[in-house]
């Protein structure tokens, strides 16, 4: 038995917050009878509605995946072209949290849990995604700190990140930084990198919060156990 506001949220249709208020204001029925007050608890097999529309009560589940290049995060590509959802043996209905470029490999959850998606998607969530970027030359001590401060991309402030040089390579003129950020804008990193004047030649998410994919190859996936479900939702419980 599950409250359901809960099983409303899970789905993805609305914050907690919003569900119990579409509960209160008459727009959910379980079983075809309408449920005003907080509170119910509903079973696995009841038919819950909002304004009609049933709910998917699915059981969650939780991956992480080490996404390899020349997949993209969606759920379906128009071009035919393999998604993240396809590399997972699993026929839920799951998406990815987010998104990583085409190009872009490294740490991707997909899940069938709408509430924990956008939770960790929101902006005010604050999740650490720390990134490795191969870019070309080598970065000034002005550069790194425009980085570090914040940088205006189409328009608007980066917010703060961290910035680490691992390496230079004389030879090939390259570094490889390690860039730790909360946002999630379209191509953050790369137009980040652009804004100084480089660019990124590979870009590899490293860690997701506390999730690494250094056990997994690339194209290789876990699940996330309940320990570890409950912790993300530890991270983003400022964002309720
Ligand atoms: N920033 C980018 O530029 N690309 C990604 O895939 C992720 C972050």
């Amino acid at each position: 038995m599950e409250r359901l506001q809960k099983v409303i949220a899970r789905s993805g249709v609305a914050s907690r917050r919003k569900a119990e208020e579409l509960i209160t204001t008459g727009h959910v029925e379980v079983n075809g009878e309408k449920v005003l007050e907080l509170g119910v608890k509903v079973k696995d097999n009841d038919v819950v509605t909002v304004d009609g529309v049933k709910i998917d009560r699915e059981e969650r589940v939780y991956y992480l995946l080490n996404k390899p290049r020349g997949v993209i995060t969606s759920t379906k590509d128009e071009h035919h072209r393999k998604t993240v959802v396809d590399l997972i043996d699993d026929s839920r209905r799951i998406y990815p949290v987010g998104r990583l470029d085409y190009d872009t490999t490294g740490a991707i959850i997909i899940t069938n849990d709408g509430e924990l998606a956008n939770l960790l998607m929101h902006p005010k969530s604050m999740i650490d995604k720390v990134y490795i970027a191969k870019i070309e030359g080598v970065l000034s001590p002005s550069d790194i700190m425009k980085l570090k401060r914040g940088l205006v991309i189409d328009g608007v402030k980066t917010s703060k990140s961290k910035v680490k040089i691992k390496r230079h390579d004389k030879v090939s003129n390259t570094s490889i930084v390690e860039i730790t950020i909360h946002e999630g804008k379209n191509h953050q990193v790369k137009k980040m990198f652009e804004a100084v004047g480089t660019k990124v030649i590979k870009l590899k998410r490293e860690k997701y919060s506390f999730l690494d994919v250094n056990d997994l190859k690339s194209g290789e996936y876990r699940k996330l156990n309940p320990k570890e479900v409950q912790k993300l939702y530890g991270e983003v419980k400022n964002t309720r």
